[in-house]
């Protein structure tokens, strides 16, 4: 089973690229991630591009994201919706529906008590429009600059909730996997 995760953050520190890794280290065979690094590289969305011959990078993401079981998204909050980056990378998915009936799981880790939440509404209405499956399970991440240290989470608690993630998303993709056989 093939799952991809990405962070909607650029930043070096980032919290969220850090919620994207954890989850790598977490995922044991047969279960494997791969964590996507390229958002920044992809250009401003433009239709008028993507109806004539949309560039390399963004084939490559598509392909990753068709490929995959289920799709983690690790958002920060930022003027309370999601990051730029990562809202240019979904519109450059909606039309080739790569992500329609896909099981997306969202989580928000943001060093402040709400976790995110109101990105977190935002990422999930975004995906929902596009089709995707987003689990309930999703999770908002609050206080998160005390639980993540040197790259990686270590709150236990929030470590139990990101299994619980995953078990969740390994749930869906098999039973997406069975509807479509
Ligand atoms: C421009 C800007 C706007 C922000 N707006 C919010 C916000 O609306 N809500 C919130 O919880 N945190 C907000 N923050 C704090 C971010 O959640 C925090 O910087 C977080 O660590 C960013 O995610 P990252 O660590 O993955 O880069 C904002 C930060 C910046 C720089």
């Amino acid at each position: 089973m093939k799952f991809v995760a990405l962070s909607g953050s650029l930043r070096a520190g980032s919290l969220n690229t850090a919620v994207v890794r954890t989850v790598a280290d977490l995922c044991l065979p047969p279960v494997s991630v791969t964590v996507y690094e390229g958002l920044g590289q992809l250009p401003f969305f433009n239709q008028d591009v993507e109806s004539v011959c949309p560039p390399p990078e963004v084939m490559a993401f598509r392909e990753l994201l068709a490929s995959a079981d289920a799709v983690l998204v690790s958002s920060p909050e930022y003027a309370h919706g999601t990051s730029g980056v990562l809202k240019n990378g979904l519109e450059w998915v909606v039309g080739g529906g790569e992500l329609v009936d896909k099981p997306v799981a969202v989580v928000t880790a943001s060093p402040s008590m709400t976790g995110g939440d109101r990105a977190q509404a935002w990422v999930k209405e975004t995906l929902e429009v596009m089709g995707a499956k987003v689990l309930p399970e999703s999770l908002p991440i609050p206080l998160a600059g005390a639980k993540i240290t040197d790259g990686r989470v270590h709150d236990e608690a929030t470590l139990a909730a990101l299994k619980d993630v995953l078990a969740a998303m390994a749930r869906a993709a098999k039973e997406q996997g069975a509807r479509e056989e």
